[in-house]
């Protein structure tokens, strides 16, 4: 094919557009036509060839042969670890070479100071490192790392958001790893839509990644998050890439949340928590601390819980106001669990604990970011209501693990003991949970077993 040409298809549907259109005139959907590059696909076509031959089984006729399961080779996956013990963490024990890791998070967050940081600590580990930055430009990069407490001078930065360019430059250096920063803001020569396009992110995307694979460079890139708190981009870019770690957090607060929520190489379940000091990302060994630090002695309306954050447990505060409510329908509002199980947990009280809140405005929130997304939670979100209704600060000395089912009984929670050592560790004394679950034996900690919620509701009304 002897002159580059595009066709612009529907993410969704896949229909050919002769010309770029906002919206598939096949499917209806808006912004999902996308220009993709013809003469690419061939050349694309050869490199998929070049990296099978990596993996040994090619035949002659140069289509690779299947092989037997047990015949493959294993190779012990290869990490580096980063220096930062959280990122590390949540990234499963280091970033792994010739992998490609989505970060996103809302702007000013906190994502391109994290991996300036993660950049310094790599370099000075010996890897090179290149920071393409369409962002921010190299002397306003300086700008950052001055105020970092971080080393980051050995850094190598490139203001530059042609993607050719910056592949390029990584394999003159050649770097070990490259971080984007950030992929909407990188293009093609290959594609005329503008960057941010989703033709281009995903085109960019899809090169970058083949570029981690065949040479073994570990591929950062910064994804920025839309209004409904996805990646923005096509949907594809969280599929392609081998992890997607978040960062979230509040503007107003310091603490900063870090979760992976697809890893190729380890789990999705783990938690860093970073705070944003004037000098950088500091890591938070002990994020139980900062969920409880804001903790009243004497406000009714708070029960503390344990969550399993993966394989750590981590306390957090749960907070409830129940207040008369005007006119119409009284409002339920959740912030950090899901409504409904808000809802749920509101009629079981009603019907079975015969408490009341009909006509009382209900307001639940949870610790700064963090999310209840486990039923062992219920207990202490219970706890927050009847101790908001009843006006009586809930037991100080006292968690709540427990799930309630839709007969008010108190279910036992897994995990239990790991959760029980974190309070104890954290100065708890008691801890509420169900009568059925596991004897967990931990000095310091005595375990109240309630059966049904009628049993919540006299322990806090008392
Ligand atoms: P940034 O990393 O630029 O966020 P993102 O790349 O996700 O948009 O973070 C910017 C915010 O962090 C900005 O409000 C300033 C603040 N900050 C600090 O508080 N301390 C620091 O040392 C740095 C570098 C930034
Ligand atoms: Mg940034």
């Amino acid at each position: 094919m002897a002159r580059a040409r595009s066709v612009y298809r529907c993410t969704e549907c896949g229909h050919d557009h002769p010309k770029w259109a906002g919206r598939c005139e096949a499917c209806g959907e808006w912004n999902t036509v996308a220009e993709e590059p013809v003469v690419l696909r061939a050349a694309t076509a050869g490199l998929r060839g070049a990296t099978r031959a990596r993996g040994g089984a090619r035949a002659h006729g140069g289509e690779a042969a299947p092989a037997r399961l047990r015949d493959v080779a294993t190779h012990p996956l290869e990490r580096w670890r980063i220096g930062i013990p959280e990122l590390d963490f949540v990234l499963g024990g280091g970033i792994v070479p010739g992998s490609m890791t989505l970060i996103g998070g809302e702007p000013g967050i906190g994502k391109s100071t994290l991996l300036l940081q993660a950049a310094a600590r790599l370099q000075r580990a010996g890897r090179a490192v290149l920071y393409a930055s369409g962002e921010e430009s190299p002397d306003q990069l300086r700008l950052r790392a001055d105020r970092l407490e971080e080393d980051a001078g050995a850094v190598h930065v490139l203001g530059e958001t042609r993607l050719e360019a910056i592949l390029d430059a990584a394999a003159a250096l050649p770097a070990d790893a490259v971080v984007i920063d950030s992929i909407q803001t990188v293009y093609t020569d290959a594609l005329e839509s503008a960057p941010g396009n989703v033709g281009q992110v995903r085109e960019c995307s899809g090169r970058l990644m083949r570029f981690a694979k065949e040479t073994g460079t570990a591929v950062v890139v910064v994804g920025h998050v839309t209004k409904g708190g996805g990646i923005a981009g096509p949907k594809t870019l969280e599929h392609i890439v081998d992890t997607v770690l978040y960062f979230e957090g509040e503007a107003t607060l310091d603490h900063r949340l870090l979760r992976a929520t697809k890893n190729r190489f380890g789990s999705v379940d783990e938690l860093g928590v970073f705070s944003m000091t004037e000098h950088g990302l500091i890591a938070v060994p002990n994020p139980s601390a900062i969920f409880l630090a804001a903790r009243s002695d004497t406000i009714a309306g708070s029960a503390v819980t344990a969550l399993m954050e993966g394989t750590r447990p981590v306390l957090v505060e749960v907070q409830a106001l129940a207040a008369k409510s005007g006119y119409g329908t009284p409002q339920r509002v959740a912030t950090g669990l899901d409504p409904k199980r808000l809802a749920v947990l509101l009629a079981v009280l009603e019907r079975r604990a015969e408490t009341s809140f009909a006509d009382l405005d209900v307001f639940v929130q949870v610790s700064a970011g963090v999310r209840l997304s486990e039923p062992g939670a219920d207990l202490a979100v219970a706890a927050a209501l009847l101790s908001s209704l009843y006006n009586r600060p809930a037991p100080r000395d006292g968690i709540f693990v427990g799930e309630i089912g839709l007969g008010g009984e108190i279910r036992p929670t897994g995990g239990l003991d790991r959760r029980v050592n974190e309070a104890a560790r954290l100065g708890f004394h008691r801890v509420f949970g169900s009568s059925r679950g596991a004897r967990v034996q931990v000095p310091g900690i005595s375990l109240v077993g309630l059966e049904h919620v009628d049993q919540l509701v006299r322990a806090l009304a008392a």
